[in-house]
C-alpha cells in the first residue's frame, strides 16, 4: 500500500500553537508528516536550530507519525530525499495567500511531482505568527495561549538573557 509522506517546512522561531494546530491536522491525513526546520544562514533567529528542534520534538512526541528534521537548500531537493509527495503549508488569512501561492508555484516549477497542500489552522490562531510572538515576548507582554508553556518559558529566559546557547 502506498504511504504518503508530507513535509511541513518552516522557520518555527519559535513553534506556536498555530503551528501545532496544523501539525495535528496534517498528522491525521498523512501517513507520515515531517516537520522540517529551515537552516537559513541569512536569518538572525531568536532560537538556534537545535533549540527549535528540541521544542518541536517535545511538542510532537505524542504523535507517532510526526518526525522533526532540519534542511537547507531547496525544499524540493529535501522533499525528494524524504520521498515526500506533498508539502503542507498553513494559510491563516487571505494576506498569506499571495506569498504561499508564489512559493507553491515555484516549487511546482522546480518539481512538478510535488504537490502543495494548504490547510487552515483554527480561527483563534488566525492572527498568530512567530514574529509577533517574539515581539510581544521581547516587549514583556504575555504569550500565554499563543505558544505551549515550555516555549513561553524558553522565551522568557531568552529575552531576560538567562540562556545564551544561540
Ligand atoms: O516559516 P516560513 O519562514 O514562512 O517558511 C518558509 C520556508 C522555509 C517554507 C521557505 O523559505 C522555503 O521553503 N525555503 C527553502 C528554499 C527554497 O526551496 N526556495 C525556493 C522555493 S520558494
Amino acid at each position: 500500500m502506498k504511504r504518503v509522506t508530507a513535509i511541513y517546512p518552516g522557520s518555527f522561531d519559535p513553534v506556536t500553537n498555530g503551528h501545532l494546530d496544523l501539525i495535528h491536522r496534517g498528522a491525521k491525513i498523512f501517513d507520515e508528516l515531517v516537520v522540517a526546520i529551515l537552516r537559513n544562514p541569512e536569518k538572525d533567529p531568536l532560537f538556534s536550530v537545535p533549540e527549535r528542534r528540541e521544542m518541536l520534538e517535545a511538542m510532537t512526541e505524542d504523535l507517532p507519525n510526526v518526525h522533526v528534521d532540519e534542511f537547507q537548500g531547496l525544499l524540493v531537493d529535501y522533499a525528494r530525499t524524504r520521498n515526500a509527495a506533498a508539502v503542507l503549508r498553513g494559510i491563516r488569512a487571505i494576506s498569506d495567500y499571495e506569498y504561499e501561492l508564489q512559493m507553491a508555484l515555484m516549487n511546482r516549477k522546480l518539481d512538478p511531482g510535488l504537490e502543495t497542500i494548504f490547510m487552515m489552522p483554527a480561527e483563534k490562531y488566525s492572527y498568530l505568527s512567530s514574529r509577533l510572538v517574539r515581539e510581544v515576548a521581547r516587549l514583556g507582554g504575555s504569550v500565554e495561549g499563543l505558544v505551549p508553556p515550555m516555549v513561553a518559558e524558553r522565551l522568557r529566559s531568552k529575552v531576560n538573557g538567562v540562556t545564551s546557547s544561540k
